[in-house]
């Protein structure tokens, strides 16, 4: 396994010590989330379920007899495990770029505490080298592409990709994002947007980093 593996691992392992009793977690996407999934299985019977950002994340679970339950039965999840593409020192975040942003954001929202899990190679100064992910209804596509140009973005449509929502996915590059809640505001407010990979308005409460050293809570900085 490589150092970056390693690193997920760690910090995945870590998230699992936050998990209480009778919890339903919220499960995030992502490759570092799939290690979470695996320390999660021995706990299955300690939690009340899980909620899942996507399906792929849906059907890890189920695979490991862990019980998985509908937002729509849950009132209020108690805490959400997920990673991220990028972090910023205000626990904002690029998410979606394995494009179940909009899931996620749905799940981060109903949930009282959302615990982001990194490697140190996904902290930023400022958002934006990761390009950001739309998620866009498929007859928008052209329309959303030339509004973005506008905010001097370039579009690049992620070709061959459906999302679980059986809508596209535009990533934006070059945006400028130093204010990533207006940013995550208007472009939120083009027609045919779904989502914004921005998660700005609603970030992280936690983030825990690993580097080669172990894994570290970050301190969220003053704005
Ligand atoms: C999926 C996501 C993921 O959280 C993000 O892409 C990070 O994934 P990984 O842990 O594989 O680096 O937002 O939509």
């Amino acid at each position: 396994m490589g150092d970056k593996e390693i690193k997920k691992q760690a910090v995945a392992k870590a998230a699992i010590d936050y998990i209480e009793y009778d919890d339903i977690v919220g499960v995030g996407t992502g490759s570092t989330v799939n290690y979470f999934i695996d320390y999660l299985k021995p706990l299955k019977n300690k939690i009340s379920g899980a909620v899942a950002s996507s399906i792929i994340t849906q059907k890890k679970l189920e695979a490991l007899g862990i019980r998985v339950l509908d937002l729509n039965e849950v009132s209020e999840i108690p805490i959400y495990i997920d990673g991220a593409d990028e972090v910023n020192p205000y626990f904002q975040l690029i998410k979606g770029g394995g494009g179940a942003l909009t899931r996620e954001k749905i799940v981060a929202s109903a949930s009282k505490k959302f615990i982001c899990i990194v490697d140190e190679s996904k902290l930023v100064n400022t958002l934006g080298k990761f390009p950001l992910p739309l998620e866009v209804i498929p007859m928008s596509r052209s329309f959303v592409a030339r509004e973005i140009v506008k905010y001097n973005g370039m579009p690049v449509w992620r070709e061959e990709f459906v999302t679980d929502n059986k809508n596209i996915i535009i990533d934006i590059n070059n945006l400028d994002i130093s204010e990533p809640i207006k940013t995550e505001k208007d472009l939120s407010q083009i027609p045919g947007v779904l989502t914004v990979g921005l998660f700005a308005n609603r970030g992280a409460d936690e983030v825990l980093v690993s580097n080669k050293d172990g894994v570290y809570k970050m301190e969220k900085a003053n704005k």
